[in-house]
């Protein structure tokens, strides 16, 4: 049985809540979903003015590591430079605009266009023009490099910006570093990579993990995981989050005698006995952030920057304007969600997880990733059950019968999404 002894709350990321702003009742129109106008605004005066993930450090740790991503029509070409600095590039060549590198991918000193091999350094400077004489005007090299990218990384990521004149990083990111630093994102590693094609609008994505009213309908094993009524949900400037306890039952379930199988898996995990908790599940929580606290040491993990509540429970946060965090304190699992470069319709999901190293461990290089369509293979029976629906609400929206989308105060994480997002679009 595990000792429950009385642990000093530590500091930990912030836990204030944050005052509630008035965003109003109005019906969110369902044209931002569906309308190729909508998207074109969205593109010019949203995706081109915010800082955006790129990728993990660990994908490009080593020098001529490179990575191609997409925003859009844009392809971006980040690349890890003989000083150590992650870039970023448009990917194309300036001479017959072939893209610079075509895969996902790789390593190489020098940045060559495959068609007739211009080649660009790892600062993006064209440092070689075969028959250079032929071209009569000239080949001005400081004209013809590849065009940079704003870059800055943070948590471990790459991000970037495709306004040169844009806030810097951290300006942008406001309380998320103060927040979620002590998770230490930057030592952690990369170990899933996925990128899954989904029959819907980026935003529905976001809004399926914006909101926690759907998790008694389509997720009833989690009410025997989490409590997810008492959930502190707080709006910032652009971002938001909300704090959800793990490792306790949600009310609805009624008293439990013993520890749900769900629960105990995670219990078994740590090494805790489920038995010892019968007739007690209301104390599983407590113990579970004890029992990590004191096993810490002897595991090789480092908590001392993360609060009590921070090794049960998901702290799971928004960044605008499109990544959401699952944050747990051995675990990070990351949704980007993209648009699709032409269709309303569709978007790119990317699943990534990011796993807490022990002291004596080195980080890996990130794994390969993968491109799948929705339903070539299960993501996990919980993001399974989130996805099902999203291609039938894109479907539902183009309805004669469907206005928009009428939120509920719970659901107002949707709501402040949007007010950022219009905000962007209305300049
Ligand atoms: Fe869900």
């Amino acid at each position: 049985m595990v000792a429950i002894t009385r642990i000093e709350k530590l500091g930990g990321t912030p836990v204030a809540k944050a005052p509630e702003p008035d965003m109003g009742h109005a019906i969110i129109p369902k044209d931002r979903y569906i309308s190729p106008e909508f998207m074109r605004l969205e593109w010019e005066r949203m995706w081109t003015r915010v800082w955006l993930v790129g990728c993990r450090e660990e994908e490009i740790p080593e020098t001529g590591d490179y990575v191609t991503t997409s925003i859009g029509t844009e392809s971006l070409l980040i690349v890890r430079g003989e000083d150590g600095k992650a870039r970023t590039f448009y990917n194309v060549c300036n001479h017959r605009g072939n893209q610079v590198k075509f895969d996902q991918c790789g390593n190489s000193r020098t940045l060559q266009c495959a068609y007739h091999f211009w080649e660009y350094d790892l600062t993006g400077r064209l440092v070689a023009v075969p028959d250079e004489q032929d071209f009569t005007q000239g080949c001005p090299k400081d004209q013809l490099s590849l065009k940079a990218v704003k870059t800055d990384t943070w948590g471990g990521f790459v991000w970037f910006n495709l306004n040169p004149d844009s806030e810097p990083l951290g300006d942008y990111l406001g309380i998320i570093p103060e927040h979620l630093d002590p998770y230490e994102f930057g030592k952690m590693a990369m170990v899933m990579n996925l990128t899954v094609d989904w029959d819907c609008n980026w935003k529905a994505s976001v809004d399926a993990f914006n909101e926690y009213y759907h998790t008694a309908c389509i997720h009833p094993e989690l009410s025997y995981l989490h409590d997810d009524v008492d959930v502190q949900i707080d709006l910032y400037d652009r971002h938001s989050r909300y704090l959800i306890p793990f490792q306790r039952p949600a009310p609805r379930v009624g008293e439990l005698q013993e520890v749900p199988d769900i629960m105990a898996a995670d219990m078994l995990a740590l090494g805790m006995e489920p038995a010892a908790f019968r007739g007690r599940v209301d104390a599983v929580r407590r113990a579970f952030q004890v029992h990590k606290r004191e096993t810490a040491e002897e595991l090789g993990y480092d908590y001392n920057r993360l609060g009590d509540d921070q090794l049960s429970d998901d702290y799971h946060y928004f960044v605008f304007p499109n990544i959401t965090m699952n944050i747990f304190a051995d675990r990070l699992m990351m949704f980007r969600q993209r648009p699709h470069e032409t269709d309303p319709n569709r978007m790119y999901f990317d699943l990534s997880i990011m796993r807490r190293l022990t002291k004596a461990e080195t980080r890996p290089r990130a794994p390969d990733h993968e491109h799948i369509r929705h339903g070539d293979r299960s993501l996990g029976l919980v993001l399974d059950q989130d996805s099902v629906n999203l291609p039938h609400i894109q479907k539902g929206m183009h309805s004669s019968a469907y206005q928009g989308l009428w939120i509920s105060h719970i659901e107002r994480r949707i709501r402040h999404m949007h007010e950022t997002l219009m905000k962007y679009i209305a300049i």
